[in-house]
């Protein structure tokens, strides 16, 4: 028996094999049963508190067989997806939103028009509770409404991948889909992290074959918190955007991108760090995007441990964009910093040119470490937000739900009020709507657009006069990780023209034509389908539009 098959069988045989790690030339398997060892791997030295057989071959593995291990336990993940991942119902799932099955997804990945399709794949744990092996989920979609789900196109089965095959992005060339992502890895009892940048191609754009990192060193004084790959063109050749952590000598943490350039996408060479005109800004930067729109050249990124604009936002984690300039000689600069949502839960967006060139954006409605969620108690958690096309006007992005979502709505209903009052109920009969109606600025107390409610749960909308600001508050929703109030500052009177996105447990608010946006998780239980106007003094409600979106 080959060496390799006397191992594999000593440790319990193949489904015994949950993950591989390549420590130098050592070969280490990781087993999902200690007890299924045989006597055989005496002869190998084992870790217990890891479940961790080690083998330090006299020859090095062939790249046939670290690949052929992979391959093995790739077939076991396959299976246990296979068993999970099954519609179960629960009051708390979208209607329209992508949300899994079963387990926790987060970051939208590889979003991208490739021959004539949308792709869109999105990191998924499906185990809960997890242990952020990320796989990569793969939809497709011709008109951004139906998706269709094809086969898992990324499993953590390598040694370079074993602990989460990480966010990435995708380019599309004449023959291939490529996917660009980061291979995670854990060594050891410290949990040392390993990071590399990987890449994976489809000539068919469902079945993808892995080739493995594409970078393999840090860049230097950055820590292994270097990932999320974004590829883009600049003149000649390609540029790859990395969300990096650079260690000063003071042992200072500063969030910057890394840019790598190639000729050929598989050979990188390290160009340097961009970000130095933000100062000190977080201490890590995720999800790096870069892309034009109406003439301007903006980079997405999500900055950790920035000072907040708001004292209700209390948790390290952001997202926004700065406005960026790309020069010939690859030197990326940004500067300003705007959020891109307004919300509790809006992170690691990607963006992607639609056939027609308009720039769509999909986040995740979702935040990082936020996982105790009343959806837990039907094994899955999160979503992502709706597709949102971007625009750049009067010095910032302004974002719209993609006009293609209209074809969602059924009947149009028309709600007209007469008289200044102080309430009004409707019931909209579901919690999966898209409401429009207008607001004019009260001159003082609060006006309130409580929605999804039952009379005990409900989320508040508020115009709050007196303070110049609008709130959303879900202070009064089932109890659920995450903070509580959300502000915008609104000191100009302006009237509040709305535009909401609701679906079972979500809600997305556009303000002024996209001008802000607030996406929320708010779960409140399923008959929570009234809503109510509510104001201090007695008001002069515009109309409601509301469709029941499908
Ligand atoms: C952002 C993020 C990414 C990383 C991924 C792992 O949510 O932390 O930086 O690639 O999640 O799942």
């Amino acid at each position: 028996m080959m060496m390799l098959d006397k191992l594999i069988a000593a440790c319990g045989g193949k489904e015994n094999i949950r993950r591989i790690l390549r420590v130098e030339e050592s070969v280490v398997f990781e087993l999902v049963n200690s007890e299924k060892l045989t006597a055989e791997a005496e002869e190998w030295s084992f870790s217990s508190s890891l479940s961790q057989l080690s083998w330090h071959p006299d020859e090095p593995l062939t790249e046939q067989e670290w690949h052929r291990i992979g391959q093995v336990i790739e077939s076991n993940q396959h299976k246990l997806i296979s068993d999970i991942l099954l519609p179960a119902r629960s009051a708390f799932r979208p209607k329209w939103h992508h949300a899994p099955q079963q387990g926790l997804i987060n970051d939208p990945n590889g979003f991208i028009f490739h021959q004539g399709e949308y792709h869109l794949f999105y990191g998924l744990d499906p185990l809960i509770p997890g242990d952020k092996n990320r796989y990569w989920v793969h939809y497709t979609s011709t008109d951004l409404v139906n998706w269709h789900e094809k086969p898992v196109a990324l499993y953590p089965s390598d040694w370079f991948d074993c602990h989460g095959v990480y966010s990435g992005h995708a380019i599309s060339t004449e023959k291939e889909l490529v996917l660009f992502y980061t291979g995670n890895v854990r060594v050891g009892e410290d949990r040392d992290r390993m990071t590399t940048q990987c890449i994976a191609t489809s000539t068919d754009g469902i079945h993808f074959t892995k080739s493995g990192p594409v970078i393999k060193e840090l860049p230097p004084g950055v820590t292994p918190h270097c990932r999320d790959p974004k590829v883009v063109r600049n003149g000649d050749h390609w540029l790859m955007l990395l969300g990096a952590q650079k260690e000063n000598p003071d042992g200072k943490l500063q969030g910057r991108l890394a840019m790598y350039r190639s000729d050929d996408l598989y050979n990188w060479s390290y160009v340097g760090l961009s970000g130095d005109k933000m100062g000190d800004f977080g201490y890590m930067w995720e999800c790096p995007d870069l892309y034009q729109v109406d003439g301007q050249l903006i980079s997405n990124f999500c900055p950790q441990g920035i000072p907040s604009e708001s004292e209700f936002h209390n948790i390290p984690h952001h997202c926004g964009y700065a406005q960026a300039t790309l020069d010939e000689n690859d030197q990326l600069s940004l500067e300003g910093f705007k959020e891109l949502d307004h919300g509790f839960d809006f992170y690691a967006p990607q963006t992607a040119a639609a056939a027609d060139g308009r720039r769509l954006l999909i986040g995740w409605m979702g935040m990082p470490d936020e996982i105790d969620q009343p959806s837990l108690q039907d094994n899955w958690m999160h979503q992502l937000t709706c597709i949102r096309e971007l625009h750049w006007k009067n010095g910032r992005l302004y974002q719209n739900p993609a006009r293609e979502l209209q074809a969602m709505r059924g009947d149009q209903h028309q709600v007209e009020f007469t008289g200044p009052v102080m309430k009004q109920v409707v019931d909209v009969a579901s919690k999966s709507f898209e409401l429009h109606t207008r607001f004019s600025w009260p001159e003082t107390g609060a006006v309130t657009l409580r929605l999804m409610d039952n009379g005990k749960y409900y989320c508040d909308f508020i115009l709050d006069a007196d303070n110049q600001r609008i709130l959303l508050d879900r202070s009064r929703t089932l109890p659920s990780d995450g903070e509580l109030v959300r502000e915008i500052l609104w000191e100009n009177g302006q009237d509040v023209e709305l535009q909401v996105l609701a679906d079972s447990s979500s809600l997305e608010i556009f303000i002024n034509d996209g001008e802000y946006v607030l996406s929320a998780r708010v779960f409140t239980p399923e008959d929570a389908t009234n809503i109510q106007l509510i104001s201090e003094q007695p008001y002069c409600w515009q109309p409601l539009t509301y469709w029941l979106l499908t």
